[in-house]
C-alpha cells in the first residue's frame, strides 16, 4: 500500500492543499477522492513483487512531486543528464517508460504478466463505466435532438458506442482500451511514445481477443494523426508529462496538441492523481484564455471562443482512509471540444 505525501503545511504553491487533512475533510471533499486501495496499483493480472514495489514507488513520486515549484524546472534540454535529474522527475522522461515497458514486455513473454493498472483496477472500472454513461447520454441527447420521435435511450447505448472513435493517449499496456471494448466501444486506438509499451499493448490485446484495437508509437506532444477522435482518454499521461524537468512548458504543449486530436463536439476525459478537478479546470481556463487570445490576434475575431468546456467529473471513486491521511486522490474530469 502506498502512502500519500501531503504538501508541507507552510507551502504557498498550492494553497488549497496546505491545511492539515483529517479523515472528515477527505470524506467530505469529493474533489479529492481517496482511493488508497487503488494506490497499491496492484495488477489483477499478476506481477513480481519487485515490479509492484517499483510502481508503488513511482506512484508515490507522481503524487508527491506535484508540489515542486514550477521555477524549479529550468532546463530546456529534451533529456537532461540523469545525474542532474531529481528522482521526482524520472517519470517525465521517455527513458524511464522505455525501461519500464521493456521489463514488462520480458515479464509478459516469460510469465504472461500484463503489467500494472495505473491507479488500480477499481478506478479503471469506475472511469470506464462513467465514460460509457457519459457517451451514451450524449449520443441519446443527439438522437433525440435530431429526431424527436427517437426511442434511443441508454438501452441503445452499445449500438451508439460503436460509432464513437476513441483515442487513448499514453496508453501504456492498453488495458483501458480493452475495458472500453468490453463495454461496446469498437473504434479504438492507443498511442504511446514508448515502443515497448505499444508492443506490450498489442500482444495483450491479441491475447485477450481484441485484435481490432489499433496501437501506434507516437508522442502525444507531437502526434500527427490522420483523423480527430470523438473521445480522447488520458489516464496518468498528463501527470507523467508534467513531471518532465520542463513540465510546465510540456503541459502547455499538451493542451495545444490535444486540441488537434479531439474532434469538434468530442470529449477529452482526463484521469489524474496529480491535479484536482479544480486545478484541471483552472489549467483549461488558462489555456482557453491563451489560445483564444492567439486566435483572436491571428483572425481578428471579436470574441475568442473557449477551446475546451467543462462537462462533468467522477464523484464516485472509492474513498478508503487509513490512519486519517494514508491514501491518494484521483480526479477524472471530462471536457468537450468546441
Ligand atoms: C502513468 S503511465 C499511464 C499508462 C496508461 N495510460 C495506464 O493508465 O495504464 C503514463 C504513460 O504515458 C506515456 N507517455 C508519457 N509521455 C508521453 C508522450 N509525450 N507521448 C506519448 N506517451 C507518453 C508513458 O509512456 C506511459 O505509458
Amino acid at each position: 500500500m502506498a502512502g500519500i505525501r501531503w504538501p508541507p503545511e507552510d507551502s504557498d504553491l498550492f494553497p488549497a492543499r496546505t491545511t492539515a487533512v483529517t479523515a472528515t475533510d477527505l470524506i467530505s471533499d469529493d474533489d479529492r477522492s481517496v482511493a488508497a486501495d487503488s494506490w497499491s496499483i496492484k495488477s489483477d493480472y499478476g506481477s513480481t513483487l519487485d515490479d509492484e514495489q517499483r510502481h508503488v514507488d513511482a506512484a508515490e513520486v507522481l503524487s508527491a512531486s506535484n508540489f515542486r515549484a514550477a521555477s524549479d524546472y529550468s532546463s530546456d534540454k529534451e533529456e537532461p543528464d540523469t545525474n542532474e535529474v531529481e528522482p521526482s522527475s524520472m517519470l517525465g522522461l521517455q527513458s524511464y517508460w522505455d525501461a519500464t515497458y521493456a521489463e514488462d514486455l520480458v515479464n509478459f513473454h516469460e510469465h504472461g504478466h500484463a503489467g500494472e493498472i495505473w491507479f488500480g483496477a477499481e478506478v479503471m472500472d469506475v472511469v470506464v463505466a462513467w465514460t460509457k454513461n457519459l457517451c451514451g447520454n450524449i449520443s441519446g441527447a443527439k438522437n433525440a435532438a435530431e429526431d424527436s420521435s427517437s426511442k434511443s435511450e441508454l438501452s441503445n447505448t452499445v449500438g451508439e458506442l460503436s460509432t464513437w472513435s476513441v483515442l487513448d493517449i499514453g496508453t501504456g499496456n492498453g488495458l483501458l482500451l480493452q475495458e472500453l471494448a468490453k463495454q461496446g466501444f469498437s473504434d479504438l486506438t492507443g498511442i504511446d511514445y514508448s515502443e515497448a509499451a505499444i508492443d506490450l499493448a498489442r500482444n495483450l490485446a491479441v491475447r485477450a481477443g481484441f485484435s481490432g484495437i489499433k496501437f501506434l508509437v507516437a508522442d502525444v506532444l507531437d502526434a500527427k494523426m490522420d483523423r480527430k477522435y470523438q473521445l480522447v482518454m488520458d489516464k496518468g499521461t498528463l501527470d507523467a508529462i508534467g513531471l518532465h524537468p520542463d513540465g510546465p512548458v510540456k503541459r502547455m504543449m499538451y493542451w495545444e496538441s490535444v486540441t488537434n486530436l479531439v474532434a469538434s463536439g468530442g470529449l477529452l476525459v482526463i484521469t489524474s492523481c496529480n491535479s484536482t478537478k479544480d486545478e484541471l479546470l483552472q489549467e483549461v481556463d488558462n489555456f482557453n484564455k491563451r489560445f483564444g487570445t492567439q486566435d483572436q490576434a491571428q483572425e481578428g475575431a471579436s470574441e475568442p471562443a473557449d477551446v475546451f468546456r467543462y462537462v462533468d467529473y467522477v464523484r464516485t471513486f472509492p474513498t478508503i482512509i487509513f490512519g486519517g491521511v494514508e491514501g491518494s486522490r484521483v480526479s477524472t474530469v471530462a471536457f468537450v471540444r468546441n
